[in-house]
């Protein structure tokens, strides 16, 4: 695929478009796996799903093939195989979505889907500082100011604090039935917690976990009896609440070799 335009989002954060019918018509959640000439393939959450055959994806430059793919000009060519995995489905009447960093990327597609049924999502977004946060001015204008909330840890955006304050506050008031949700696994962790004790029925997550084929052959994503490629990557509130899954969600993570090493970082 030809790269047809970058918008920098944020601090570090670039959104590449492209044309492309079948990921035009993926499902939001749904991603693809990016191959960077010379480099590797990483897999994508898909950041826009039309108008028309147009699609992007929203890199964070967190290593060698994620900083060749932000430092990309329009006119690039890029490898893309996908839409994979199994995304968010619409359910309940009344969704809060929390998103942290790039993490908001399959969460604004899925934003879109919601309103475009009729329905009045609430978003809360988080980041460490506010110029790290994308998709604000998107967000605004899809869902209209009052619908959106922010938290910055540092306080220069929004509320001081986490996006999982804010979720508690929401959840707490009972207007909602159903969360959807994808960033760092600790605020995915401790957003299961929340929504388990506010008794919500349903949860959808987009997970991360290595993924190198993509596509369910190499195993190499498993995550508890799931594999995160194919199962996921957004897992709903039955798979969640697996006690293998409970179990190493926000703690654990399988390295190149397979083995469980303690979670240090994923996308935030
Ligand atoms: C389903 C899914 C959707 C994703 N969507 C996005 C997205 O929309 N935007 C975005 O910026 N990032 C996304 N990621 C994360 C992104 O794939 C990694 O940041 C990227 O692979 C890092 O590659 P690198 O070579 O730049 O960094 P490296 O130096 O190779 O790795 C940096 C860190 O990234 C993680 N990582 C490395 N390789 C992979 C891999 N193959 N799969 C998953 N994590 C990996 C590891 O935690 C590693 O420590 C997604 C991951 C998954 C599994
Ligand atoms: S990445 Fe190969 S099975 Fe999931």
């Amino acid at each position: 695929m030809r790269v047809l335009r970058v918008v920098e989002e944020a601090d570090g954060i670039t959104t590449l478009v492209f044309k492309d019918q079948i990921c035009a018509s993926a499902r939001p959640g749904q991603f693809i796996m990016v191959y960077v000439p010379d480099l590797e393939e990483v897999p994508m959450s898909l950041s826009a799903i039309g108008p028309g055959a147009l699609a992007s994806i929203t890199v964070k430059a967190v290593g060698e093939t994620t900083r060749a793919l932000s430092n990309l000009k329009p006119g690039s060519l890029i490898g893309i195989r996908g839409p994979f995995g199994r995304g968010f489905s619409i359910e309940g009447r009344r969704p809060l979505v929390v998103g942290g960093g790039v993490g908001l990327a399959p969460l604004m597609p899925l934003l879109e889907a919601l309103v475009a049924s009729g329905l009045r999502p609430k978003l809360i977004m988080g980041a460490r500082t506010g110029s790290e946060l994308p998709f604000l001015s998107r967000a605004r204008g899809l869902l209209g100011p009052g619908q959106v909330r922010v938290a910055t840890e540092d306080g220069s955006l929004g509320s001081r604090g986490l996006a999982t304050d804010l979720a508690a506050e929401e959840l707490a008031g009972g207007q909602y039935d159903v969360l959807y949700a994808c960033g760092p696994e600790a605020m995915l962790a401790r957003l299961l917690e929340i929504a388990l004790e506010a008794g919500l029925r349903h949860v959808q997550m987009s997970l991360e976990r290595l993924v190198k084929c993509g596509m369910g052959l190499c195993g190499h994503c498993s995550l508890g009896p799931f594999l995160v490629c194919r199962d996921g990557p957004v897992f709903d509130l039955a798979m969640l609440a697996h006690p293998a899954v409970r179990a190493e969600l926000g703690r654990f993570w399988r390295d190149e070799s397979g083995a469980l090493v303690k979670l240090h970082r994923t996308r935030s």
